[in-house]
């Protein structure tokens, strides 16, 4: 029993230290030039005038539907809004149904509080911009910030004030669906990325009340990015170490921009659903990263802690959350059902519902919904904004930023005007597929495909349509066709990948090749001997052994958006030359799954010099190396890297050290490039990475220019949670390696003195 209670004491003890160091860990993210103690004295002169049921409707968040003739309200809600028992509505918008909502609440309810309308606003609200795991394959901060940007600008003219997003969950599982949403498998990578498009929602400013920014929701906390399996929704478990240093800096980064609100995610962790998690909601996040805005439940969470089996019925459900250090529940209707009649009996304490009323109303204040109810819905600006001409000239700039070029054997590509080419696919003239998942109220009835683009540069008489295959299913009617067309061509362009459906929420896969019959084709169009260009449309990485011998190159799009039709005939064609980077590693097979850039050297590496030893950490049947590796893409140009020089060989806490490196645009077109910054720390007292990524710069060149970048090196870039989970940097050697991508890179040592 005494050994029992120690175990128990010492697993407390490393989970209480998981970003123990308060001081280092704890942000300010209040919105900047905000005093919130004047904001505060409003919520509270305000809640004195609550009723415990006025409270208890802010802590509620129940959908609107959408129907084909527009939105509605079931008829129950609209008359909790009049009561005050429903304070928030998502998956509402439009101007003209949320303002009639606003007034209900604002004219009709007894404390008169404006409703927050949430909204999936993922990578665009009409306007759709590439995927996000497709934006962050552009390594380009500015364009992901300004993605986000115009995503909210869109999404304030339309109504909506809050945006269930950025997803800030790292990922090294492809068989996941969700992992479309995110920015992959790298911390440092997801933080800037979180933090671009928390800027972007709410505002370099984060100015909440200006009516073109929208509040921001980190999601899903935490560790909803490693299920079991690959699995939605299904069970995590990570020791501390792997959750402080790999994946909580993306969600902290995004409460260090401000972010005001965060979502629990469906998960355990610990052995604990987050959404009841008094650890992940109370301790990690507000006391030791001092958040100050709300948590809400992600969709049900609350019922869900019954099917976790944690909680015998939906009440207990509630008491569960709301101790853990729920704000809002989230279509669970639990608040709503049971709060009141617990806070009467005793078993919630009415402080506790006060609590998190004052947070919901503190953000409600901050988005100046008090000083102007109406701020977010603006017809004028509903009619101007939406698919504003510079918006779709952002989404493009994204989309052909966010492809990656993954194979191009004999310059294949670029295409040159007036080839012959055979166009095969269904997804070549697919308008939806362009869109991905979560696409927010994107139409795509006005939108052009591939196949419209191409033509339209290209010459009709020079393009040679066919279908040939579905993207899902076994129809293999249609090859004899697309087989006819590709004969007659001088190359063939088959534009192939996953359904729309098959990424997103709810759409795991156990099988990483590209789905259906798609592949099979390929086999047969490599029969006529021509050049193929592939063109893959996915969520996620495959495993493309197969193809990527078949084809002579090989273009990555994603779900390139509302412009993606154009961004991709221009990138073929080499109007934009393409400068994207692989977010995410693409694996030979599934059995190599989970596979990442940064993994451990292990006690028993491969030796180089005799790679196929026994009793090393390999496979019989494969080699560890993945087919395409984080940070891979290549470009119509070339790009050398030399003279790579440090200022000192010595790194202290005074004196960072200066690493320059000369990059030179070698081929014949300008282009884009990603130089990327990996370190190793050579001893440490815990197991680190062989490679971290720790900086990047995008830079332009023209062909034939070079470029010395460089980069400061800090011992804040080294640093991790020690045995103790104390954070810092330790004293020692690093190598450094920068290049284009992680295998061929230059390296260099310097040691780091205290
Ligand atoms: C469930 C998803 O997990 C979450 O990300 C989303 O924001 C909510 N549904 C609301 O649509």
């Amino acid at each position: 029993m005494i050994k029992l209670i120690l175990i128990f004491c010492g697993l407390s003890l490393i989970f209480s230290g998981c970003v123990k160091n308060k001081d280092e860990n704890t942000s300010d993210n209040k919105t900047a030039g905000t005093n919130y103690d004047a904001v505060d004295r409003r919520v509270d002169s305000l809640m004195r005038l609550m009723t415990l049921e006025d409270k208890i409707g802010q802590l509620v968040l129940f959908t609107s539907n959408w129907d084909v003739t527009g939105p509605v309200m079931n008829a129950n809600n609209l008359a909790d809004i009049r009561t005050g028992m429903i304070g928030n509505v998502f998956n509402a918008h439009t101007v003209t149904y949320n303002r009639e909502l606003q007034r209900i609440a604002v004219e009709e309810s007894p404390r008169k509080i404006p409703l927050l309308f949430g909204y999936d606003v993922i990578h665009g609200h009409k306007t759709i911009f590439p995927l996000s795991l497709g934006e962050a394959a552009s390594w380009d901060l500015e364009a992901i910030e300004k993605s986000a940007r115009i995503s909210a600008i869109e999404a304030a003219a339309a109504g909506i004030n809050w945006t269930f997003a950025p997803m800030c969950d790292v990922s090294v599982e492809p068989r996941w669906g969700r992992i479309s949403e995110g920015a992959g498998e790298d911390p440092y990578l997801g933080s800037l990325i979180a933090k671009a498009r928390v800027k972007g929602f709410q505002g370099d400013k984060n100015d909440l009340s200006d009516p073109f920014t929208i509040l921001a929701c980190v999601k899903h906390f935490a560790a909803y990015g490693a299920p079991y399996a690959g699995r939605d929704y299904n069970m995590v478990d990570m020791s501390p170490h792997m959750f402080a240093d790999f994946y909580l800096p993306p969600y902290k980064a995004a409460l260090e921009q401000g972010a005001m609100s965060v979502m629990a995610s469906f998960n355990d962790f610990d052995f604990v659903p987050a959404t009841a998690s008094k650890y992940l909601q109370t301790e990690v996040l507000r006391n030791q990263l001092g958040f100050e805005g709300f948590v809400v439940t992600d969709y049900t969470g609350i019922p869900e802690l019954v099917f976790h089996g944690v909680a015998e019925n939906d009440s207990v459900a509630g008491i569960e959350a709301i101790n853990a250090g729920i704000d809002m529940d989230m279509e669970g209707a639990v608040f709503y059902k049971y709060l009141k009649g617990q806070v009467k009996s005793g078993a919630v304490k009415e402080s506790q519902v006060d609590e998190a009323c004052k947070r919901i109303l503190r953000v409600k204040f901050l988005l100046g919904l008090f000083d102007d109810p109406y701020r977010y819905l603006n017809e004028e600006n509903e009619k101007n904004l939406i698919y504003h001409k510079d918006h779709l000239q952002a989404a493009y700039d994204v989309a052909v930023r966010s492809m990656v070029l993954l194979k191009n054997a004999n310059e294949i590509l670029p295409l040159k005007k007036g080839e012959k080419l055979a166009v095969i696919g269904e997804l070549a003239n697919s308008k939806r597929d362009l869109l991905g998942s979560w696409k927010a109220a994107g139409d795509w009835d006005q939108m052009t495909t591939v196949l419209d683009e191409m033509k339209a540069y290209n010459g009709e008489e020079n393009i040679i349509y066919a279908e040939g295959v579905k993207s899902v299913g076994d129809d293999r009617s249609q090859f004899d066709a697309a087989m006819k067309a590709a004969a007659k061509a001088d190359k063939i362009v088959y534009v192939l990948g996953e359904n729309w459906e098959w990424t997103g929420e709810a759409a795991s896969r156990t099988d990483l090749s590209i789905p259906g019959v798609q592949s099979e084709l390929l086999e047969k169009l490599a029969t006529l001997k021509k050049p193929i260009v592939l063109v893959l449309m996915n969520g996620r990485p495959l495993t493309l052994v197969r193809e990527s011998e078949l084809a002579s190159s090989l273009l990555e799009v994603w779900y390139p958006g509302t412009m993606g039709g154009k961004a991709v005939s221009d990138v073929l064609f080499g109007l934009y030359n393409p400068s994207g980077k692989l977010p995410m590693t693409f694996p030979r097979t599934l059995g190599q799954v989970p596979i990442f850039y940064w993994e451990k050297s292990t006690g028993r590496p491969i030796d180089p010099a005799q790679p196929d030893l026994k009793y090393k950490s390999r496979y019989i049947d494969s080699p560890n190396e993945p087919l395409y590796t984080f940070g891979f893409g290549l470009s119509y140009t070339t790009f050398t890297y030399s003279d790579m020089k440090v200022s000192d060989q010595t790194l202290t806490d005074a004196k960072p050290v200066k690493l320059s490196v000369m990059v030179t645009n070698s081929g014949k077109y300008d282009g884009e490039e990603v130089v990327e910054l990996y370190y190793h720390d050579v001893v440490a007292s815990v197991t680190r990475p062989m490679r971290l990524l720790c900086g990047f710069q995008k830079i332009m060149l023209k062909a034939g220019e070079s470029k010395t970048v460089e980069f400061d090196i800090t011992p804040e870039m080294f640093a991790f949670h020690n045995r103790e989970m104390q954070y810092g940097t330790e004293p020692g050697d690093f190598n450094l390696f920068v290049g284009g991508n992680l295998n061929e890179s230059l390296v260099t040592r310097i040691t780091y003195k205290k």
